[in-house]
């Protein structure tokens, strides 16, 4: 029987568990995929957690994790459009992502609809460390807000996960990107991928360094910290700018007061990955921009630690200890 990281009740780190999950065989219009690399996000960290999501309660004992790389060992009845031996990646399954998890494993059966084929010049480890913080950068640039050449934008934890994908990509596209980061280290990291100013926001406040390097405010605000940075933000933007949270590493965003955004007719915007990549050709067709930015070396997948599948707690307690720094990966 494969094993897994399985979860009993929400909790700490401590509460994942090495286990052996029974896997039947694929049933109609699936694929059994060995993982050969799985993605870690913050989303894990909150699902494990608990108590962030509203929908429903988990169903326990539940698998972690969304994202995944490997190779297709089996298909289910009147499956074709896949063959074992193939490489693949997906992300998300056909519900929200906090509900529809169990990638923390060795093996999984997955609906052949949410496969990727992993073009040839891409890795494995490649593919599964840039399908949900990549689809995520995807969404906020192609749906929420393109910078234009020239534009500042702000972007808070540029050396996060989605961050640095979003680092990149609006440089690519000739954006002035202004970063926030939590260390030196971090800082190097998010100027190396096209950051032109980073700001160590712990120990700067970083409204008054932003205005001083953009004084007629920023475009746009890519903020995925929340609590602590989207509110005070607001006092960076231009007017008609665009004030996009996309998650809350720091905790909730507090309620905001609509009026507050009439003195510069600012938008602000809340996306969230399940809507978007739920199409499936929405999600073909921007897996498939990502990885010709990836060819092109535009956006580079930087992967900055693996862990042993069964040691995927200490990678959480990395997370919590916010020492992590673009995408981390757990090898079965
Ligand atoms: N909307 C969506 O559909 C969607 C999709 C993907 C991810 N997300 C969300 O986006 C956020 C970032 O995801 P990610 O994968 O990029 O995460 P990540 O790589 O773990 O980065 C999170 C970063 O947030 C910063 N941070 C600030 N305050 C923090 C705190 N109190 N605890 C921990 N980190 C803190 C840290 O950077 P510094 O040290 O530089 O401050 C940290 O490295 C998460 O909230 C995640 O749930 C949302």
């Amino acid at each position: 029987m494969p094993h897994a990281i399985r979860i009993h009740a929400n909790g700490t780190p401590d509460v994942m568990r090495w286990e052996e999950v029974h896997l039947p065989a694929p049933g109609p219009g699936e694929a059994r995929i060995r993982h050969t690399a799985i993605g870690i996000n913050y989303s894990d960290v909150n699902v494990r957690r608990g108590g962030f999501y509203l929908a429903r309660p988990p169903q326990f004992p539940l698998v972690l994790g969304n994202e995944a790389a490997g190779v297709v060992t089996d298909v289910g009845h009147g499956v074709s459009t896949v063959k074992p031996g193939e490489r693949v990646v997906y992300a998300g399954m056909r519900g929200e992502f906090y509900e529809d998890t169990g990638a923390y494993a060795e093996e999984r059966n997955v609906p052949v609809e949410r496969l990727i084929p992993v073009p040839p010049g891409v890795t494995d480890q490649q593919a599964a460390a840039m399908m949900v913080k990549g689809f995520t950068a995807s969404l906020i640039i192609n749906r929420i807000f393109m910078p234009k050449a020239g534009d500042p934008v702000l972007i808070h934890a540029a050396a996060s996960g989605v961050g640095l994908l979003l680092t990149q990509w609006s440089a690519h596209l000739g954006a002035s990107v202004i970063g926030t980061v939590g260390s030196p280290e971090k800082a190097r990291v998010a100027e190396k991928h096209g950051c032109k100013h980073a700001i160590l926001y712990r120990e700067t406040d970083f409204v008054a360094a932003v205005k001083a390097i953009a004084p007629q405010g920023v475009a746009a605000v890519y903020d995925g910290v929340g609590k602590d940075t989207f509110i005070p933000s607001f006092a960076c933007i231009r007017p008609f700018g665009k004030a996009i949270n996309y998650g809350n590493a720091s905790g909730h965003v507090p309620p905001i007061e609509l009026l507050h955004l009439a003195p510069k007719s600012l938008s602000v915007c809340r996306p969230g990955l399940s809507s978007y990549i739920r199409d499936v050709e929405t999600m073909r067709t921007a897996a498939a921009e990502m990885f010709e930015l990836v060819s092109k070396g535009a956006l580079q997948i930087e992967i900055s630690r693996t862990f042993p599948l069964r040691d995927a707690a200490a990678a959480h307690r990395e997370i919590e200890a916010r020492t992590n720094v673009g995408s981390m990966l757990l090898i079965p």
